[in-house]
C-alpha cells in the first residue's frame, strides 16, 4: 500500500522563508534605519543563531535580577525645568581624568567574535570615533596586543577587565601585556567567584568553540551568513585563557579562584599603576571597602543579573553607594541600560557613567561595526533629547531634583 505521506523534495517557496537570507544592502539598511535599542536587539534576534543571542540577551536562574534592573528604569519619573536655554545640549564629561563624549562605557563581555566574527575588532573602533572608553575583558576572543595594534593611534581610551585566575602569576603577566599595549585603566571583575547558572545556555547546549550537533546544523540552513563567516575566519576562541573547550560555566570554575579576597585587591593596587576601577560592587559598604583599599572607581553592578540571580538592583543601591564613596572615588552602575533615557537618570541620581553591555552586543549582532555605531549614535540622541526636554544644558546641570523613583515618592 502506499505511502499516505510519502516524502517530498522541499520547495524553494517553502525554504525560503526559513533562509532568512537578507541581502547584505538590505540588512544594513535596517540597521541604519533601527530607531531605538529593541529595534536592533530584534535584529540581533533575526541574524544570529539562537544560542549566541541567548547568551547575550539571557542571564542567570530566574533572570529576576535583570528584571528588576530594567523595572528600576521603568520607575523613573524625570521633573523637568522649563523656559531654561537648552539649544546645546553637551553630554560630554570625564571619566577617570579623560573626556568622554558621553557618560557611558562599553562594558567588557566575553566570548565577542561569536556574536559577530569580527568581534572586539568591530567594537573598538565604533568605540573610539563615538570618544567613548571600551574595556576588552579577559574573556575577550581578541588579544590585548592584536586589539591595540588593530586600533592603532586612534586616541581610544582603552581599559581592561582582569578576572582574578587561581594561577596569580599567569594573571600578573596578562595585566603587564594589558599594560604594554596601552590599556590604562584596570577593571577588577568581583561578583563572579563561580559561574552563574545562566538556564539558557544549559538548555541550549553552548559550549565553546560551539558543536557541531544536529540542532546547530539545522540552525545552518537559518543563519548562513553567521556560520559562514565563523567557518572562514579564524577559530573562535579565548585569547587570553589556554584552556578553551568545554561550557562556560565549567571554564569560569576551573580558571577562576573562588578564593581570591580583599588581600588581592590589595596586592593588585600595588602591581597596578594605573587608574583601578572594581566592577561588581553590589553594597554601599563593600564599596567602601574597595575605595579604603584604592579603588579609584566602582562600578555598581550585578553583572547585569548575569550572576546572583535576585541580587541588589544597581540603580536602586546607588544613592546609598554615593553617599559612602562619592568624594574619594567615581561611581558607576550598569544593568539594563537600553536607551539614553537611563543613562541620564543614572547620571542625575549621581553616577558619573553608566556601562553598557548588551546594549551594544545587539547592534554587533544586528550588524557588526556599524551595528555598534549606530548603538552609540541612539545613545547619544536620546541622551541629548532628554537633556533638553528636562531642561538640562550640561550634565552638571542634572541633579536628584532632576528624576524621582515613582513608587518611594509622592
Ligand atoms: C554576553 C555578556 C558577556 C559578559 N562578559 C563579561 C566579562 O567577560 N567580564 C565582565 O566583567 N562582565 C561581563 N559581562 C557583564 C557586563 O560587563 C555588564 O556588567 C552587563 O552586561 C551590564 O548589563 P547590560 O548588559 O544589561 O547592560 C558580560 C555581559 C554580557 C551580556
Amino acid at each position: 500500500m502506499p505511502d499516505p505521506l510519502p516524502r517530498q523534495l522541499p520547495r524553494w517557496s517553502e525554504l525560503r522563508p526559513l533562509l532568512q537570507l537578507a541581502p547584505p544592502a538590505r540588512r544594513a539598511a535596517r540597521v541604519a534605519g533601527a530607531g531605538s535599542i529593541d529595534d536592533l536587539r530584534a535584529l540581533a534576534r533575526r541574524y544570529t543563531p539562537r544560542a549566541a543571542f541567548d547568551y547575550v540577551d539571557g542571564a542567570a536562574e530566574t533572570e529576576l535580577s535583570l528584571t528588576r534592573a530594567r523595572l528600576a528604569f521603568e520607575r523613573v519619573e524625570f521633573r523637568p525645568r522649563v523656559l531654561v536655554d537648552v539649544s546645546d545640549p553637551r553630554p560630554a564629561t570625564t571619566i577617570l581624568g579623560r573626556p568622554a563624549a558621553l557618560p557611558v562605557v562599553l562594558a567588557p563581555t566575553g566570548f565577542t567574535r561569536m556574536m559577530h566574527h569580527r568581534g572586539e575588532f568591530a567594537v573598538a573602533p565604533a568605540a573610539a570615533r563615538a570618544g567613548v572608553p571600551y574595556a576588552l575583558s579577559t574573556m575577550g576572543t581578541v588579544s590585548p596586543e592584536r586589539l591595540a595594534a588593530a586600533q592603532g593611534d586612534d586616541g581610544a581610551d582603552r581599559w581592561f577587565q582582569l578576572y582574578l585566575w587561581r594561577d596569580r602569576g599567569a594573571s600578573k603577566e596578562l595585566i603587564a601585556r594589558a599594560a604594554d599595549s596601552g590599556f590604562r585603566t584596570l577593571v577588577l571583575t568581583v561578583d563572579t567567584p563561580v559561574a552563574g547558572a545562566r538556564l539558557r545556555d544549559v538548555r541550549n547546549g553552548l559550549t565553546i568553540p560551539p558543536a557541531l550537533t544536529a540542532r546547530t546544523l539545522a540552525d545552518m540552513a537559518r543563519h548562513p551568513s553567521w556560520w559562514l563567516n565563523l567557518l572562514t575566519t579564524e577559530p573562535l576562541a579565548f585569547a587570553s585563557l589556554t584552556s578553551t573547550n568545554g561550557t562556560v560555566a565549567t571554564l569560569v570554575d576551573s580558571v577562576f579562584d573562588p578564593a581570591a579576597d580583599q588581600d588581592d585587591l590589595d596586592w593588585l593596587r600595588g602591581t597596578w599603576d594605573g587608574p583601578l576601577v572594581v566592577k561588581g560592587v553590589q553594597t554601599a559598604e563593600d564599596a567602601r571597602r574597595m575605595v579604603d583599599a584604592g579603588a579609584d572607581a566602582v562600578v555598581v553592578s550585578n553583572h547585569g543579573g548575569r550572576q546572583l540571580d535576585r541580587a541588589v538592583t544597581p540603580l536602586e543601591e546607588l544613592p546609598a553607594v554615593l553617599d559612602l564613596v562619592s568624594d574619594r572615588a567615581e561611581v558607576y552602575l550598569d544593568g539594563g541600560i537600553r536607551n539614553g533615557a537611563d543613562v541620564v537618570a543614572a547620571v542625575a541620581l549621581g553616577a558619573r557613567a553608566c556601562l553598557v553591555g548588551r546594549a551594544y552586543l545587539y547592534g554587533l549582532m544586528a550588524g557588526g561595526e556599524a551595528g555598534v555605531e549606530r548603538v552609540l549614535e541612539i545613545l547619544s540622541a536620546d541622551i541629548r533629547r532628554t537633556m533638553a526636554l528636562l531642561g538640562a544644558a550640561t550634565l552638571d546641570e542634572l541633579d536628584a531634583g532632576s528624576v524621582r523613583l515613582r513608587g518611594t515618592c509622592a
